[in-house]
């Protein structure tokens, strides 16, 4: 997609489809000049309720007198707060539906009542996720459908400069977001762990990043028991990607992300119900999604040190399955209960955690498809979000309204370790009904000692299971926007 800036007025702007976004009211500033140019269509049109500005609601005027463009769409702000999640969705709605009838090419003009910067990153972003179609294995691809010219009208008095960078970053921010999803859309198939490994070695050398593939060999070398025992199940050899970027003056913060790969899965020997465990090829979203981040994070190029652990495997039964009961030695030296192999993202995620900290991360962000409890505590509307350290949280919540991902945080505390308290070994890995998104926490809680670290339990908001207007059924992306805010938060100390 090629993006542009440009001062022009919107009357005189050619382009198919000129977007301007209403909120609920009256007409006042450039729509109302807009209003004035059609002869009143806008006033027309609200005067009859054929549109009302409600949220996400489009209207189009095709040949629109008094404009130049060939279309007028119209976008709903709604009467709520107007923020960057809003006016990117509003963009998405917008550019599937103009792709949709077969438009190429828009021109928005920026909405009031947000930074000028902010609203160019919302809007490349959400033209380009909108973009997305998880139609790999179609026969008929639509590969013509797509807004390929994309122009933000913005003010003459604006900061050309600043905004021209702003989407430049949006561009960037919007390509890593993609690799999250084409990654996250395959088929196990189609992306084993060492499909992953590979794919992710070619992103990283074309990307100028380091990318180490540590096999079994080498990971039984380095002792990580718990992430080999979820491995041993299945005839595909487990990889555990590691991948550093290196911007930082010594002595700095260096970020651990961590994102679970499970490429499959099944359960293992506590195997899952056949209804729905289709789903479970997008156990591996954490990991896409901290890929895509350092493919970002790679040409954003922030002040800062990264290291990107993803422990990819499959979850399968087998003969050479564990088995309820059994129990391993985490690379921590701690010892691990096996009761159920069902819960296996927390195994590998212990071993990569415990490595990211030995590599020398200061501070530690883990994405994962991890329960199915947090879809029952949040839904598909929020990601769970679990902190050990209150300034780090702090900071995170601050990337994470930039990047206008929802989330919300829920508890950790000691007195939920009582339910993993081990019998034969030292820790249970699942803590029996209840609060099972918490004690799952709390399990990774006991591989990161003091380093501030945040969980991110994506399971419910990894995966939107109908389609939104803003986008496709299918790999939502997250988080991996609110991963490169956070990263440029810690970079920019802001
Ligand atoms: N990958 C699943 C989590 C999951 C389940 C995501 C359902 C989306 C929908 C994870 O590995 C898992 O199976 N977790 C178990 C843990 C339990 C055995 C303690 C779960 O949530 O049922
Ligand atoms: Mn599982
Ligand atoms: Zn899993």
């Amino acid at each position: 997609m090629k993006t542009a800036l440009q001062t022009s007025s919107p009357l005189q702007v050619e382009t198919e489809a000129l977007v301007l976004t209403l909120p609920k009211g009256p007409l006042a500033g450039v729509a109302a000049e807009v209003d004035r140019a059609t002869n009143g269509a806008l006033s027309e049109l609200l005067r009859t309720e054929e549109f009302t500005g409600r949220a996400l609601e489009t209207a189009v005027l095709f040949r629109p007198a008094g404009l130049k463009a060939q279309r007028l769409v119209l976008a709903g702000q709604g009467e709520g707060p107007f923020g960057v999640l809003e006016l990117w969705r509003l963009a998405g709605v917008v550019a599937r539906q103009l792709k949709g009838r077969g438009v190429h090419e828009a021109a928005f003009l920026l909405p009031a009542g947000l930074e000028a910067a902010t609203a160019v990153r919302a809007i490349v972003t959400g033209v380009a996720a909108a973009n997305f179609e998880p139609d790999t294995y179609k026969s008929e691809r639509k590969p013509g459908r797509q807004i390929t010219g994309l122009t933000l009208l913005v003010s003459a008095g604006s900061d050309q400069k600043a905004l021209g960078g702003a989407v430049g970053e949006a561009e960037i921010i919007a390509d890593g977001h993609r690799f999250a999803r084409e990654l996250a859309n395959e088929p196990s198939n189609h992306l084993t762990p060492t499909m992953m490994g590979e794919r992710a070695l070619a992103m990283a050398s074309a990307a100028g990043l380091e990318c180490e593939l540590i096999d079994a060999a080498r990971a039984r070398e380095l002792k990580m028991g718990a992430f080999l025992s979820v491995a041993q199940g299945s005839a595909e050899p487990p990889v555990m990607m590691v991948l550093r970027y290196r911007g930082g003056a010594p002595g700095g913060p260096v970020l651990g992300l961590i994102g679970k790969g499970i490429t499959f899965d099944s359960g293992g020997i506590s195997i899952k119900p056949a209804a729905g465990m289709e789903l479970m090829k997008f156990d591996m979203c954490g990991g896409a999604a901290t890929l895509g981040a350092m493919k970002a994070i790679a040409a954003l190029k922030p002040k800062m040190d990264i290291i990107a652990i993803v422990p990819a495997t499959e979850n399968m039964p087998g003969g050479r399955a564990q088995k309820p009961g059994d129990v391993q030695r985490a690379m921590s030296g701690k010892t691990i209960e096996v009761l159920n192999t069902d819960a296996e993202g927390r195994l590998v995620l212990a071993d990569a955690l415990h490595y990211a900290r030995e590599l020398g991360a200061t501070h530690l962000v883990d994405s994962a498809t991890l329960t199915g409890a947090v879809v029952v505590a949040l839904g598909n509307v929020n990601t769970g979000v679990f902190a050990n350290n209150e300034e780090f949280y702090s900071l995170f919540e601050r990337a994470r309204q930039r990047s206008g991902e929802k989330m919300w945080r829920m508890p950790l505390d000691g007195e939920y370790a009582d339910q993993i308290k081990g019998t034969v070994g030292d820790i249970l890995n699942t803590g029996g009904r209840w609060g099972g998104a918490i004690t799952a926490a709390q399990f990774l809680k006991e591989f990161v000692g003091d380093t501030p670290w945040i969980h991110l339990d994506i399971a419910g908001t990894a995966w939107l299971e109908e389609n939104k207007g803003w986008m496709p059924k299918g790999p939502t992306g997250a988080p991996t926007y609110t991963l490169i805010e956070l990263v440029r938060a810690l970079a920019e100390g802001r």
